[in-house]
């Protein structure tokens, strides 16, 4: 079975000072959380729709989801973690205790502030997890990284053509995560905030998806406006 995967258990810190996290702001004529959960509910794939958030916003999620979804008997509301991880395992968790886990269970995680995520790339994603385990969805980088261990001189500029910058979906087996998981030592668990990277770690391949430039991570005031300005051009 194929699970999405909805992250947003975060507070939005770089967002600045709000009342609410990021993921409850509106854009255009609904939460951006709504708009996430809209282009996972039209697929077809999905068992379940897990969306975790803050314990404190659940019922506010629920009573959103229930406004902006016509049918939501799909979706489900529940507490996120301390670390986006551990958001992850709570998913999986939930699955475990209510369908069961299998080798070929599917999870595709994906940020709830990356509302413009695409059709073709969900989809590329679920195919590629279930034949390869593991996937991330990525964009060649357009800046040269400069890398620099003292903060104050380079270290090193590795090759561009060899770059890429993260986006989600990332997609699992969702099993294998859990095991692969749990078998790190808590200070592992600390410097591996990314999923896939527990992959790679431990010598698993993990496929890479072309994600789209517009598939952007709304995380500072400035990510709105651009937010904005793409919705606009959605509408055309
Ligand atoms: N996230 C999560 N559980 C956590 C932390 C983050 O599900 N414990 C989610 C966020 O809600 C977000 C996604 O992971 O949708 C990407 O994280 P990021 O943009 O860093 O969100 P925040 O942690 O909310 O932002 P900040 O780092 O500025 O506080």
């Amino acid at each position: 079975m194929i699970y999405a995967v909805i992250a947003a258990g975060g507070i939005g810190s770089r967002m600045g000072n709000l009342e609410k996290p990021k993921q409850y702001l509106t854009l255009k004529n609904k939460p951006i959380i709504a708009h996430t959960v809209e282009k996972f509910y039209v697929n077809s794939y999905f068992e379940k729709i897990i969306i975790l958030c803050p314990d404190q916003w659940v019922s506010h999620t629920k009573s959103i989801l229930k406004k902006h979804l016509p049918e939501n008997d799909r979706v489900v509301v529940l507490q996120g973690g301390s670390t986006r991880n551990e958001t992850i395992m709570n998913a999986i968790k939930y699955i475990e205790e209510t369908d069961g886990l299998d080798d070929d269970t599917i999870i595709v995680t994906h940020d709830a502030v990356r509302p413009f995520v695409t059709a073709r790339i969900i989809e590329e994603n679920i195919e590629a997890a279930l034949k390869y385990g593991a996937t991330d969805t990525v964009v060649p980088a357009t800046d040269t990284i400069v890398e620099s261990q003292n903060k104050t001189t380079i270290s090193n500029i590795p090759d561009r053509s060899k770059l890429y910058q993260g986006q989600t979906p990332q997609a699992f087996k969702a099993k294998l995560l859990k095991d692969l998981y749990y078998s790190l030592t808590e200070e592992e668990k600390d410097i591996l905030t990314d999923a896939c990277k527990i992959f790679s770690m431990k010598g698993y391949d993990v496929h890479l998806i072309e994600g789209e430039v517009h598939n952007i991570k709304i995380t500072y005031p400035y990510d709105l406006r651009v937010a904005m300005a793409l919705l606009e051009d959605e509408k055309k």
